[in-house]
């Protein structure tokens, strides 16, 4: 899957708020290493760095495209380009953070007490993942990719739940041997400019299926999303679109 950090920066701002949200949950006084999964673009790395001037921090990515980003705007972060999938620390970490990235993972049930089994004793496993996939912004993509053409080059790329319900996380991390702190907060991102909403799908959830495409089903497939968007997220009088995006939190201590 090809990642843009520029489309994905315009709405820097926005989509910053929820990592704040789950750094500001992290118990842990002086961690010695770090780790960032699915770091992107670097910008939230850099918040880590600047709670913690003094640990060893790894940003891992899979994209060339992110971490050359990420490379260029800071020098005293680590930046490893690997798969997640079969990602194990270096060393035991005191921290391991992933802010909008776990939901790009299959097999949740697995890859949660094997993220933990990284941990040292002590440290903390924090992670910020959408759990907004039945919001119009996603089922608008799931009508859109099975209404045209196109329908079978889509099919197999669809994500319709990556992520499972609050009780899951609890269920597979208290068979882990931790309680952890899990939470939601439905943000109401007030979004600028035209067809917002599609501006910010198309930095993040539409990627794999525009890559699938070629013109012009390509432009074909997204008039149809953009369409089914302005519906459903119209903007208002003052040229503002409000886009409520629901996400899941999850912090546990080893
Ligand atoms: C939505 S971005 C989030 C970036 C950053 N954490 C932030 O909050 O700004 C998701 C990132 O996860 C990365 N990613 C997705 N699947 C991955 C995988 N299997 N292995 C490594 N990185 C992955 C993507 O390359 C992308 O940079």
């Amino acid at each position: 899957m090809s990642w843009n950090p520029e489309q994905y920066l315009k709405f820097s701002d926005h989509r910053l708020r929820p990592a704040v949200d789950l750094l500001n949950r992290i118990d842990v006084a002086e961690p010695r290493l770090i780790y960032d999964l699915g770091c992107g673009a670097g910008n939230v790395t850099r918040l880590l760095r600047a709670r913690w001037p003094k640990a060893r921090i790894i940003g891992v990515d899979s994209s060339s495209a992110m971490l050359g980003k990420a490379r260029g705007a800071s020098s005293d972060i680590e930046w490893v380009q690997a798969d997640l999938a079969d990602w194990v620390a270096e060393a035991p970490a005191d921290v391991i953070f992933s802010n909008a990235a776990l939901h790009w993972l299959d097999g949740h049930a697995a890859l949660f007490p094997a993220l933990l089994g990284n941990l040292a004793a002590g440290g903390a496993l924090a992670v910020q993942m959408p759990r907004n996939h039945g919001a119009p912004s996603h089922t608008g993509m799931m009508e859109a990719a099975c209404s045209g053409p196109w329908q079978g080059l889509l099919q197999s790329r669809l994500r319709e739940h990556p992520v499972a319900a609050p009780e899951f996380y609890w269920d597979v991390l208290a068979a882990a041997g931790v309680r952890p702190d899990i939470w939601e907060t439905e943000y109401i991102h007030a979004l600028e400019g035209v067809d917002a909403v599609v501006q910010w799908t198309l930095g993040t959830a539409l990627r794999p299926l525009l890559d699938a495409l070629d013109e012009p089903w390509r432009s074909a497939f997204l008039a149809d999303y953009a369409r089914r968007m302005a519906e459903a997220y119209p903007r208002r009088g003052d040229g503002v679109t409000l886009f409520p995006f629901r996400r899941l939190f999850v912090v546990a201590r080893r």
